[in-house]
């Protein structure tokens, strides 16, 4: 017999769906709430913001009352109290990267902008891996990229994806470069890898989940100014093809993380077509900089390569989670990151628009392109040129003032806004004392903050 929803089973299951659903209902809470909630938060955001430049660089420690002081319970507790323990354990230590005092070049402030258009991509929850989900916001990570694409001066035939950051942008570019070149597992152990020893640390995690850990690698020395030696990696160029070898991937930075040099990109370009290897460009941290008049020309030759990352959450100081792959044929980086599924029959491929989950590694994703559209639409690109013009005036007036100190040695001239220096002491040794007690002043005063690297056998102070 048809059950008619009158039975006592029915019943009984009509009544526990009400009870779950009204104890449910607090997760949809009624406008006042969300009236009251908005305003303690955004209360909280602002008075972050206004003393975020005069906080210290950097605050050591936890509280001993610390996040898991407060357990995740049954019952929740009220948005005033998460938000004390929120300010108390999260936002009161640790590296503030806005302060005033903060040395360390990659710029990591975040913009409010950035920070209201993520509040209204959580808010609409709008799905942006395909573009039969929402055209527009696929529309405009698209226009993104092709403003990204612009900048750089690549072709048409570009195709990217904004993704977290920097490694996972990385990983997209060589898992293509992988396949475009057919490096499939037979092929890894004669291929060869050329980077230098200032080539990020993400490019050779990358290249080992890419399951490329047994290709060849060859770190080329560096010249005197931090960049890839071009003469010995033509020279290793050929005498890897003499040795039988396949060149695959050459790896340039514009802007490396331990001294900010550009490597000579038009060069490695040339090197990249004579020998059919795919010419890779990390600028991630450098990138933007292309947006200064006067320090494009030190990029030329990044727009003849293959593909390249540029981090908006780095000098185009977005919120972190924020980064860019641009892949010169587009179709190279579709033929890696594409697939199908029955459950995805419906979502018809647009003829319009590439989709990013057919060009990224990822379905389901945030809607990154709101946090750059939104910035640039209030702000224009203006401000941004502005203060990366600034950041390197600023550097060469750091430099100016260093050389007015006795007792600093500064490094060669920075090409964007990083510098290194270091103590000129007799005692200087590969376990310097000044950086040592540099960095045991920051963690006390919290300022200057700048970080340590050792591009050569020494230990050096970026700033
Ligand atoms: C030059 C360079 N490349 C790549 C990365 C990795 O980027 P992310 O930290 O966004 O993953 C960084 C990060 O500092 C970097 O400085």
């Amino acid at each position: 017999m048809a059950d008619t929803g009158g039975s006592p089973r029915s019943l009984d299951l009509l009544e526990a769906i009400a009870e779950a659903e009204a104890s449910s209902k607090a997760l949809e809470p009624r406008t006042e709430s969300c009236d009251q909630w908005t305003a303690s938060t955004v209360r909280l955001g602002l008075d972050l913001t206004d003393r975020m430049h005069s906080l210290p660089a950097y605050r050591a420690g936890l509280p001993a009352e610390n996040i898991r002081s407060w357990p995740i319970r049954e019952d929740g507790y009220a948005l005033d109290e998460a938000l004390r323990i929120l300010a108390s354990t999260v936002f009161d230590n640790g590296l503030n990267p806005a302060s005033g005092g903060h040395l360390g070049y990659i710029p990591g402030g975040g913009l409010y902008a950035s920070a209201l258009a993520d509040y209204l991509a959580a808010v609409s929850n709008t799905y942006t891996g395909i573009h039969y989900a929402s055209p527009g916001a696929v529309q405009m990570e698209n226009m993104m990229l092709e403003w990204l694409r612009d900048l750089v001066g690549y072709p048409a035939t570009t195709a990217g994806h904004l993704a977290s950051g920097g490694s996972i942008a990385s990983l997209s570019a060589i898992v293509t470069a992988r396949d475009a070149l057919g490096i499939r597992s037979d092929r890894i152990r004669e291929s060869v890898i050329y980077g230098s020893a200032h080539m990020h640390h993400c490019l050779r995690k990358a290249i080992r989940i890419a399951g490329l850990a047994e290709a060849i690698r060859r770190d080329i020395p560096l010249d005197a100014d931090y960049r890839i030696e071009v003469a010995t990696l033509r020279e290793q160029l050929a005498h890897d093809r003499a040795s039988g070898l396949r060149p695959f991937l050459i790896i340039g930075s514009a802007g490396t993380t331990d001294t900010g040099a550009i490597d000579p990109l038009d060069e490695l370009a040339d090197l990249a077509a004579k020998h059919e290897a795919w010419f890779h460009v990390d600028a991630a941290y450098g990138g933007f900089f292309l947006l200064v008049d006067e320090a494009r020309g030190r990029f030329k030759g990044i727009e003849r390569s293959d593909s390249v990352v540029v981090d908006p959450h780095k000098a185009l100081f977005l919120p972190y989670g924020t980064g860019g792959l641009l892949v010169r044929d587009g179709q190279k980086l579709f033929d890696s990151h594409h697939y199908t599924a029955n459950y995805m029959q419906d979502a018809l491929q647009s003829v319009d628009e590439l989709s990013p989950a057919d060009l990224s590694p990822e379905l389901t994703r945030h809607f990154r392109a709101l946090r750059m559209w939104l910035p640039l639409m209030l702000h224009g690109t203006a401000p941004f040129r502005a203060a990366l013009r600034e950041k390197l005036l600023l550097t060469r007036y750091f430099r100016e003032r260093m050389r007015e100190m006795p007792g600093f040695l500064l490094g060669p001239e920075p090409a964007l806004s990083v510098t290194i220096y270091r103590l000129d002491t007799p005692t200087t040794s590969p376990a310097l004392p000044f950086p040592t007690a540099w960095r045991a002043s920051c963690s006390e005063h919290g300022f200057p903050h700048s970080w340590q690297s050792q591009p050569r056998p020494r230990v050096v102070s970026r700033g």
